[in-house]
């Protein structure tokens, strides 16, 4: 059944590995099972159909030919040599065929629009669609020459090229992803660096069966949409060991077209301008059976989130062992330094509010510029949550002005509100347990409510353990 694993001998013992550690976990998912290789591995070089890997020539054909010429009986490998650069058009991957770019080698995107396929929905460096066993490893690099799409730069948000002139896209969001699986099942992105995607870095779609393992992504801090790994409509994704530095969301499930269901992802390093872990905004099905552990997040606008904006419903999700930093960007990005912020609200006039239940916060610390924001809607609650040892530290270093709770997208925007500990509206079954909160008395002037009920509902809410207070006297 499972063929891509069968076919990547050389990084099994990885795989078995990380397999081994999220079995460990005392939370745990369902795991794809592996069986030792057996099949047959067919091996061909892009250099042996013409690829020259210089970086200037386009390597399209070659490396298109190489895939194509792959048997369809077997798995294959289609190998890009180290020290080449490769230059190329969108290349399309099919059943049984796993990318090893090895280490020193570069498969790099075009930055033409004639590069890309006529739909927009099409536009990424890599793509796979409806393919079984499917994969890319090696140990090298995919870069989409991101920072050639800048039209302007800006220490605030960069400016885009935007390619839509076909009006089938919008606004700036008209630029290709990276790397692309589209209905494919039995997907495997093992010990590969994405870096500087124009758009999205790596996009699961309507998928089942997802390893993701060992990869960095290195986008640009500047960059808007310069997401991390975006899961959409897609069950049994297992993440471990990635490391994202991107300025976007880092880790973002989405549902569009249909549920999410079984999203474990383990021993992660996240800095971002925007989320760190974030599900939505797009929510229009549900999300269901989410597991995220062990995890740092360093110096990110929002930490851990649930932007539930289109009528879904998120449910039996548990955030464990995390450590977090959040601070202040500038406001053009959404996120206000939340360490955690759980949301419901419709996007618009035509959206309904979406649900969340059954949330858990267990072993968390963080150190942020602003507090936890939970916010329910009359027609969209937020039930049972529960925060089990958590330590909060609450200081402000940078110069962006608080008193801002961030409803965005849609909603009400940005609102004016002092700041507190935990702002809390439209809860229903709330259970606080071996919580500290301590905030630093410097630059707190606006702010000094540990816990916020918003005027609205908030019922059965527990605290056992529940401790606030400043931590320095200055
Ligand atoms: C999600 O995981 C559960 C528990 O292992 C399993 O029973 C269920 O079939 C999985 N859901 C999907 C859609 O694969
Ligand atoms: C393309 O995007 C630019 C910049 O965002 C915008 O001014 C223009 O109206 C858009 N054109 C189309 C056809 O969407
Ligand atoms: C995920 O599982 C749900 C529930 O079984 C199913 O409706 C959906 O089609 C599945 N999605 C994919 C991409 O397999
Ligand atoms: C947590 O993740 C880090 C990688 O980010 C890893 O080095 C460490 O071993 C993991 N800890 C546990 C307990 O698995
Ligand atoms: C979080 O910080 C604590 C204390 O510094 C450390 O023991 C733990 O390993 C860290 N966990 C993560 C996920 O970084
Ligand atoms: C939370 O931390 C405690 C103490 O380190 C540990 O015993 C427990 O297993 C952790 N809980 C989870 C869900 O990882
Ligand atoms: C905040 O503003 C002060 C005075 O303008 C400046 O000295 C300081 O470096 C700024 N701090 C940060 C973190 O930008
Ligand atoms: C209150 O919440 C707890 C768990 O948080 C739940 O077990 C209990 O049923 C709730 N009580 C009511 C009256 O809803």
């Amino acid at each position: 059944m499972l063929n891509a694993y069968l076919a990547l001998r050389r990084v099994l013992t990885v795989i078995l590995l990380s397999l081994a550690f999220v079995q460990s976990c005392p939370i745990t998912s369902p795991l794809p099972t592996i069986q030792l290789p057996t099949a047959e591995v067919t091996t061909l070089s892009v250099t042996d159909f013409g690829a020259i890997g210089d970086g200037i020539h386009y390597d399209t054909r070659p490396i298109q030919s190489a895939i194509n010429a792959c048997p369809s009986s077997s798995s294959c490998h289609v190998v890009f040599p180290s020290g080449g650069k490769y230059l190329t058009a969108t290349i399309h991957l099919r059943s049984g065929v796993v990318l090893v770019i090895q280490e020193g080698a570069v498969l790099l995107g075009g930055t033409r629009l004639e590069d890309y396929p006529e739909d927009s929905s099409r536009w990424y460096v890599v793509l796979a669609e409806q393919a079984d066993n499917v994969g890319i490893t090696g140990g090298g690099e995919i870069n989409g020459q991101g920072l050639k799409f800048v039209e302007r730069f800006d220490d605030r948000k960069n400016v885009m090229v935007s390619w839509n002139k076909t009006g089938a896209c919008y606004g700036d969001e008209c630029r290709p992803r990276l790397v692309g699986f589209i209905r494919c099942k039995n997907v495997g992105v093992w010990d590969i660096k994405l870096i500087q995607p124009a758009y999205w870095c790596l996009h699961i779609v309507e998928c089942d069966i997802t390893s993701i393992h060992k990869i960095s992504i290195l986008g640009d801090f500047n960059t808007p949409n310069n997401d991390g790994i975006d899961i959409q409509d897609s069950n049994n994704t297992i993440i471990t060991r990635c490391n994202i530095n991107t300025g976007d969301d880092a880790i973002c499930p989405k549902t569009y077209n249909g549920p999410l269901y079984n999203l474990t992802a383990t021993d992660c390093w996240i800095r971002t301008k925007s989320s760190a872990i974030k599900l939505g905004s797009a929510s229009s099905f549900d999300f269901k059976g989410l597991v995220f552990d062990n995890i740092s997040i360093f110096e990110s606008h929002r930490g851990l989130a649930l932007q539930i904006r289109d009528g879904g419903k998120a449910s039996d999700i548990t955030f464990s062992n995390i450590n977090i930093s959040t601070r202040y960007y500038d406001p053009s990005w959404w996120g206000r330094a939340e360490p955690i912020y759980v949301t419901t609200c419709p996007r618009g006039s035509g959206s309904k509010a979406g649900l969340i239940s059954n949330v858990r916060f267990i072993n968390v610390t963080a150190v942020s510029e602003n507090g936890v924001f939970l916010s329910g809607t009359e027609g969209g609650f937020v039930r049972d949550l529960k925060f089990s040892n958590i330590d909060l530290t609450y200081r402000r270093w940078t110069n962006y002005s608080g008193s801002l709770v961030d409803y965005r997208p849609g909603c009400w925007g940005l609102v004016s509100h002092r700041m507190a500990g935990i702002i809390m509206e439209n809860v229903d079954g709330f259970e606080v347990e071996n919580v500290r909160m301590r905030w630093s008395a410097v630059g707190s002037c606006d702010w000094d409510n540990p816990l916020d009920f918003r005027p609205s509902t908030v019922n059965n809410i527990s605290f056992v353990n529940f401790f606030s207070g400043l931590y320095d006297m200055q």
